[in-house]
């Protein structure tokens, strides 16, 4: 196992919770989280545009994050680290206000009814993600299912997250240049089939 995979046990809980960029990085910059990253284009996309800010891929499938950190670890991208969590556990591995940003990329869409509580974007996570971000701190959203889509609006409206940019077709939208051309796996398999992809942006609104 390459040391930019972190698993989760009870000593990297104490080791790394509020304190990721100091203990882990060894360094003071900003956190941006990659939920369900799956391989974790988006972890190791975003570092390579950006080298000042630590990058986390959270997802519970090992072998995809194996699959990323490899790529990370040929490319020296030091600032990528790579965590084996349910997400549902992720307020016990970062400090409140510990994250800066938090991309979702093509999450699972659980269509159906009983599984809305297994949506990433259900208001169980997004207190979760209120806590562990930054006032002002941004949640980004890609997927190119609609009706999930909406969902997650309707969720973030409710529990009162402005929607700052929102769009159904983002590679035909004015905020194309916004996602750095990064495409994830799935992003590639689902547009080939058709799909556009959606996009949105939202704000953590709460007290500093
Ligand atoms: C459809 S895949 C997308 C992977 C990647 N982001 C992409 O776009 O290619 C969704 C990913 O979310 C992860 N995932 C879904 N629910 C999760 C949860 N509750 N905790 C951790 N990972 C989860 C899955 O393991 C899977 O890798």
């Amino acid at each position: 196992m390459l040391d930019n995979v972190i698993q989760s046990t009870k000593e990297n809980f104490e080791a790394y919770k509020g304190c990721w960029a100091t203990q882990h990085f060894k360094n003071s910059n900003p956190i941006v989280l990659e939920l369900g990253c799956g391989r974790g284009e988006y972890s190791n996309g975003l570092a390579r545009v950006f080298p000042d800010k630590n990058f986390i891929g959270i997802d519970i499938k090992g072998d995809r994050l194996a699959a990323g950190a490899l790529v990370a670890h040929q490319e020296d991208l030091k600032h990528v680290a790579f965590l084996r969590i349910m997400m549902q556990f992720i307020d016990d591995h970062f400090g409140e206000n510990e994250v800066d940003e938090i991309w979702i990329t093509f999450p699972d869409p659980r269509p159906k009814d009983r599984d809305e509580k297994k949506r990433l974007t259900n208001p169980t996570f997004l207190a979760k993600y209120r806590k562990i971000l930054k006032p002002g701190g941004i949640l980004h959203l890609k997927t190119d299912a609609s009706a999930f889509f909406d969902f997650s609006k309707e969720m973030l409206t409710m529990q009162d997250w402005p929607i700052l940019v929102s769009t159904p077709d983002l590679y035909k939208s004015e905020w194309n240049g916004d996602h750095f051309g990064i495409k994830t796996r799935f992003e590639t398999i689902f547009h080939k089939k058709g799909f556009s992809i959606h996009y949105l942006r939202a704000e953590n609104k709460k007290e500093a």
